[in-house]
Order: structure tokens, then C-alpha cells, then sequence
């Protein structure tokens, strides 16, 4: 087995190397003056089974096409299975028609890894279970919540437990935050919000009693804080004793920080699922747990071909 890293995210590679105590393979991306991507693998890879760790996170369209670059130079290399480990699925919010005209775009960004040449994909809470199906090839989608649960169970004391109310932030998250919370036998709540534009959102109501509630909003993306921060406002305005939010990815764009940090929210946990810039980790609102023991384990067990789901009792 080989680990191998693109620029996304070093940071999380380097960890899951150690987990899995193998050294990162040696690689070699550059740029053209025209700023096309140049790879070079450093080491032969000829009957190999690749684990190629590239989460395509901003700049996305630049992390793509290395991962796809990257898939191709090791399917030239004679690489025996390339498993694309893309923590963080980009474009995975396009994941339907939305208005006549408009793309799919995480079906396209799901033939392009497979018509590359990656024979698998790793990932972590994809922002729809159906995206799994997009792909020809097997798709192995981790769970974020083991992590959080651990970390939940730390930060609350029994008694604050007992006080637990897991928010969805709308109505597409009910899912996967009454899956948490039956880990606590908790209640959950639920925020109307409505977008009346692309990058806006507003909440409309709260579904539940929140009054004197520890509420935990618990979501896949945080990318402007505008869902979150409105949220925490509500929620806070309807009687929530405090509110804190659990979330997988840390999109992060601006506005994201300011609005935390001037924010209803004690604390913001999220991911390594995508690697941050200083500006997020100076940030004392934001703090990350990492998946990397998770994806650690999870690549251990595909390549001795062992039961994933398994890693989720
Ligand atoms: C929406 O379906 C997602 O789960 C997130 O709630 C959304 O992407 C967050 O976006 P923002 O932070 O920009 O409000």
C-alpha cells in the first residue's frame, strides 16, 4: 500500500501517515508559467495499491484537476488500484437540476475521477447519500459523527447532557442530526430557513422547544456562517440556554470568521476534512477534530479488504 498526497490538504495526509505509520510517497507538483498542473511521482508504483488523500476545498477547481492529473500520471505509472481519497466532495451541492438549464454538477465531477482512472472513492459525510450513486465505482462514505461524538461526550459534563437539544439547521439536515442525537437520547429541533437568494438565508421558524436547552446545530457545510449565525440567533432569541454547532466541513468563505466570531455561538467545531488557513485556526471560536484515526482505518481496512460499515458498530 501507498500513501500519496496532493497540495489540498498535507496537513490531514501527513496525519493519517502516521496513523498508519507508512511515509507519504515522494511526489513532485508544479506549475507551468501558464500555470497548467506538472506531476511527477518519485518512487515506482508499478502493482500498487494507491491511496491518493486530495480533498477538492477552494480553490476547487485547481485541487480537481491535480487529483485528476495525479490519477492519470499513476494509471500510466502501472498502479495496481487508485483509491481517491477526497475527504471533502466539492460541487456537491449542485446535485440536482435546480431550474431548467442548469448543470449536475456533482455527476460530472464524479465521471471525471472515474473516467481518470480511480478504481474507488473514500470520503467523509457527503452533503447527500444519493452522491454515492453518482459514481461507477465503489464509493465508501464515512461518517463524521463518531468523531463528534467523542468530542461531545468530552465537552459536556453529564449533567449539561441531559440538557442536549441537537438543532438541524433546515429542513435537508433532519436526517442525519436525529442520528446523533439518538446516540444521546436526545430530542432534536428543527430551523425553517429559507433562501431568498443564492448566499442568503433567513429563518423563518423554529420547529421544537428550545427554551433553556444546550442546543448543538449539527450540519455537513459551513461555507459563508450566514445558515449558522442565523440560527444561533433564533434559537438564542427563542430561550436556548447556549448554542454550539457541530459541523464536517469547514468551507469557511468569507464572511465566515467575522460572522462567528460576532456570533450568538460559543464555539464552532469542525473537521480537518479541509486544510485552514491561519486567519481560521487564529480564530478562538473555531476549534477541529480530526478524521484522521477515521480514514486511518478506513484505507486499512479496504486494503485488506475488511468491512468498512464495520467502523460504524
Ligand atoms: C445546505 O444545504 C448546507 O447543509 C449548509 O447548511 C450550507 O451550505 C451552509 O451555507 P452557509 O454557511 O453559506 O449559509
Amino acid at each position: 500500500m501507498k500513501l500519496i498526497s496532493g497540495t489540498a490538504n498535507n496537513d490531514l495526509a501527513k496525519s493519517i501517515a502516521d496513523v498508519l505509520d507508512i511515509p507519504l510517497t515522494s511526489v513532485e507538483i508544479e506549475r507551468f508559467r501558464d500555470q497548467e498542473i506538472f506531476v511527477r511521482i518519485n518512487e515506482n508504483v508499478r502493482g500498487e495499491d494507491i491511496f491518493l488523500i486530495q480533498p477538492t476545498s477552494a480553490p476547487a477547481n485547481d485541487h480537481l484537476m491535480e487529483l485528476l492529473i495525479l490519477i492519470d500520471a499513476l494509471v500510466r505509472a502501472s498502479a495496481q488500484r487508485i483509491t481517491a481519497v477526497v475527504p471533502y466532495f466539492g460541487y456537491a451541492r449542485q446535485d440536482r437540476k435546480t431550474g431548467g438549464r442548469t448543470p449536475i454538477s456533482a455527476k460530472l465531477v464524479a465521471n471525471l475521477i472515474s473516467k481518470a482512472g480511480a478504481h474507488r472513492v473514500l470520503t467523509v459525510d457527503l452533503h447527500a447519500g444519493q452522491i454515492q450513486g453518482f459514481f461507477d465505482i465503489p464509493t465508501d462514505n464515512l461518517f463524521g459523527q463518531p468523531v463528534f461524538i467523542t468530542d461531545i461526550r468530552e465537552q459536556f459534563s453529564k449533567k449539561d447532557r441531559s440538557k442536549l437539544l441537537f438543532v438541524s439547521p433546515d429542513t435537508g439536515g433532519v436526517v442525519r442530526t436525529r442520528a446523533i442525537a439518538k446516540q444521546f437520547d436526545a430530542d432534536i429541533a428543527i430551523v425553517d430557513k429559507r433562501r431568498p437568494k443564492a448566499g442568503e438565508s433567513e429563518v423563518m421558524n423554529i420547529i421544537g422547544d428550545v427554551a433553556g436547552r444546550n442546543c448543538i446545530l449539527y450540519d455537513d457545510i459551513i461555507d459563508s456562517g450566514g445558515t449558522l449565525c442565523n440560527a444561533a440567533k433564533a434559537l438564542k432569541d427563542h430561550g436556548a440556554n447556549t448554542v454550539s454547532a457541530y459541523i464536517t466541513h469547514g468551507v469557511l468563505s468569507d464572511p465566515a470568521v467575522e460572522r462567528i466570531t460576532k456570533s450568538e455561538l460559543t464555539e464552532v467545531v469542525i473537521t480537518d476534512t479541509i486544510m485552514q488557513p491561519q486567519k481560521v485556526k487564529d480564530c478562538d471560536k473555531i476549534r477541529e477534530c480530526s478524521t484522521a484515526k477515521l480514514l486511518g482505518e478506513a484505507i486499512r481496512r479496504i486494503a485488506n479488504d475488511e468491512s468498512v460499515s464495520k467502523l460504524f458498530g
